[in-house]
């Protein structure tokens, strides 16, 4: 797979942000040449900014509802491969700005299909959706691949319409049956709660933990009871690079929709993954009965990954303790060391740990 990215274009939309920048530093390691499309980075100390990103890619600053700007960009920079992150990721934030949720969320989707179908350098492209876009009936089973779009909230919702776009999409202008007319192979990918440094986003556990303990303050977290699909960033990263990887290999096979999701055991409540923040950092206690009137979240949320286990030969990597560990070591040493080599350094234990 190394290889297979060396010297490669690949366009990251959403660079900027948590798992954008991780993406683009474990490309870059690959020797990729890697152009970033999104808007500024919100907080000075997010993962982007302190790992000096700017300085080792191409950084284009647009909007992703700018259709002509980002097909400029295609244009210019001819990519072969497009990983789509960019997106108002918050369920929170979504009930404030629904509209433009579903604008940046569904329209963006929709232009950087149309900019792929329209520059042939475009052969390869994962869009990235979540588990959220399945209609969520809160069973203690996993949601597989077939299951019905749907979501609740706008941001869920939001995604499930992605999903439905991408079908279609693939249907009408990126048809497997008519490959060898198009060239182009389009896949989605589903990750679970993607935990890790230098995420600062409002309103999601790991910053709200991390912001907490800094500022020695009690944790305040909404729907303890709430379980969630947790995973280290690396983890969805490594099914997002495998199956672009695979389909470069059968551009037919792989042009489908993915679950990337962790072990069972990585399937715990909020609180419980606070606890563990907590007694890994070594500081830092819960507000327990603190709990805000919260807006509708999913309270049971789990992936099924049968199906990218058997025929991607991808699999879970880490133990809930070992994402627990790295995430909480990154955010303890990015003052004292310099964060890009945290990064890469983390990149090459997970690698480790992998094979
Ligand atoms: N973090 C998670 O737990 C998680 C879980 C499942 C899926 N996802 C999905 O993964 C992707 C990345 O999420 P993240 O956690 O890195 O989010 P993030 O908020 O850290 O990053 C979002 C990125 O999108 C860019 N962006 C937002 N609006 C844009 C616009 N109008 N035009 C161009 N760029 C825009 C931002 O500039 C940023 O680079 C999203 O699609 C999200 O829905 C995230």
């Amino acid at each position: 797979m190394k290889d297979y990215y060396k010297d490669k274009t690949v366009l990251v939309t959403g660079h900027t942000g948590f798992k954008g920048s991780w993406l683009a530093i474990w490309l870059l390691e690959m020797g990729a040449k890697v152009v970033g499309y999104a808007l500024d980075p919100l907080h000075d100390m997010d993962n982007f900014i302190v790992t000096g990103l700017s300085n080792r890619m191409v950084d284009i600053r647009g909007d992703i509802r700018d259709a002509e700007k980002l097909k400029d960009v295609f244009s210019k920079y001819q990519p072969e491969i497009v990983f789509h992150l960019a997106a108002q990721p918050l369920v929170r934030l979504s009930y404030d700005i629904p509209v433009e949720t579903y604008q940046v969320n569904v329209i963006g989707t929709i232009n950087i299909m149309e900019a792929i179908r329209t520059t042939n350098s475009a052969k390869i492209a994962v869009l990235i959706t979540t588990d959220k876009c399945y209609e969520n009936k809160e069973q203690i089973w996993g949601y597989r691949e077939n299951d019905a779009m749907g979501g609740h909230d706008p941001y869920s919702s939001s995604k499930g319409a992605c999903e439905i776009a991408i079908n279609s999409w693939r249907k009408s202008y990126f048809n497997v049956n008519e490959y060898e007319q198009h060239g182009k192979s389009i896949a989605s990918a589903r990750a679970g709660n993607v935990i890790g440094g230098g995420d600062w986003s409002v309103d999601r556990l790991i910053p709200d933990c991390i912001k907490s303990i800094l500022q020695d303050l009690p944790i305040e977290i909404r729907n303890p009871q709430a379980t969630r699909p947790w995973e280290h960033v690396l983890e969805p990263l490594s099914g997002y690079l495998l199956l672009a990887y695979k389909m470069s290999q059968d551009p037919v096979k792989y042009a489908e929709g993915w679950n990337f999701g962790p072990d069972y055991d990585a399937i715990i409540t909020v609180k419980d993954l606070a606890e563990k923040i907590i007694n890994y950092y070594g500081k830092g206690k819960l507000a327990l009965g603190s709990e805000k009137a919260v807006l509708h979240e999913a309270n049971l949320l789990a992936l099924d990954v049968s199906k990218s286990r058997i025929k991607l030969g991808w699999t879970p990597t880490l133990s809930i303790e070992q994402a627990v560990e790295l995430t909480v070591d990154w955010y303890k040493n990015y003052q004292n060391q310099e964060p890009y080599d945290i990064c890469v350094e983390q990149i090459n234990k997970f690698i480790e740990t992998e094979s």
